[in-house]
């Protein structure tokens, strides 16, 4: 039996404890956020608290709270020489408090706490300060899904960057096509199946040999075109991008 606490009500907070409460070999201990109106719905499930200094000892306290406030709430804990793991794709493990013992458990999914999510499926990065407690967190994380990964703090960094591109960077796409559908009468969903279908593709081929588009095929009369239909907000970003793809594809021949 593993015993865990979890700190913050956010967005992974919430999906964690849900799959946690589902796991028997995971007892959640406590759960604490600085108010409580995000975790009240589990008080009839777990003990929930807003006041940190009341933390009972876990063997795990998984911080999962705004990057700018992990430093702080680490050095909140009242506990000494425990695990304590931050779930954050960019803060490095060293910053968490040096008086408890220090850990990552980093799951790269986009949370959102309206939509439901399979944590089975979700990847986990995990790193700790010592073996044993590697061995600790690998076990929790096999229990949470079948994805478990050892990354270090510094590669943490360049996946995080990779999922801003991958992740953020595409649905800001999604949301200039999206404007751009609207104001003239498309309805998005018919752009749905391409959507699908590029992100399945990259499981089968490399993203460069994916590329398709007037970029990728140096199509210069409707890369004209398409400049002359979009304003000029979204003139450079189109630039950019075209010429990124041709400087890449440049680079690969
Ligand atoms: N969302 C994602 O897709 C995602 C994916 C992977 C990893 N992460 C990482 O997971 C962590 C949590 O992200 P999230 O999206 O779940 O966050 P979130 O939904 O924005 O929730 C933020 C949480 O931090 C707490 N908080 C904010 N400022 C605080 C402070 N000064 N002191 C104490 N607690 C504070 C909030 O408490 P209140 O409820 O009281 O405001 C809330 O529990 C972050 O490290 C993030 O990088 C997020």
């Amino acid at each position: 039996m593993i015993n865990v606490s979890i700190i913050g009500g956010g967005n992974v907070a919430y999906h964690l404890i849900k799959h946690l409460l589902r796991i028997k070999d995971v007892r959640l201990v406590q759960l604490y956020n600085r108010s409580l109106e995000s975790i009240h719905q589990f008080k009839e499930v777990v003990q929930i608290t807003s006041d940190i200094s009341t933390l009972k000892k876990a063997d795990v306290f998984i911080i999962s709270v705004t990057d700018n406030a992990i430093m702080s709430v680490s050095e909140a804990i009242p506990h000494s020489n425990c695990l304590v793991v931050h779930t954050s794709g960019s803060i490095d493990m060293n910053s968490l408090n040096s008086k408890n013992r220090k850990g990552v458990f980093y799951p790269l999914q986009t949370f959102s706490r309206q939509k439901k999510i399979n944590f089975s499926n979700v990847p986990i990065c995990i790193e700790a300060a010592n073996e044993n407690d590697y061995l600790l967190l690998q076990n929790l994380a096999e229990k949470v899904s079948k994805k478990v990964y050892r990354i270090s703090s510094q590669q943490r960094q360049y996946l995080h960057v990779s999922a801003v591109f991958v992740c953020n960077f595409v649905n800001h796409m999604y949301t200039i096509g999206h404007s751009i559908c609207k104001e003239h009468n498309i309805p998005f969903e018919i752009l749905h199946p391409l959507i699908l279908e590029t992100a399945e593709k990259i499981k089968l081929l490399e993203p460069t040999a994916a590329q398709t588009g007037p970029a990728k095929r140096k199509d210069t009369v409707t890369i004209q075109h398409h400049l002359n239909l979009i304003s000029t907000q979204y003139q450079k970003l189109y630039k950019q991008l075209t010429e990124s793809i041709i400087r890449h594809n440049e680079k690969t021949l």
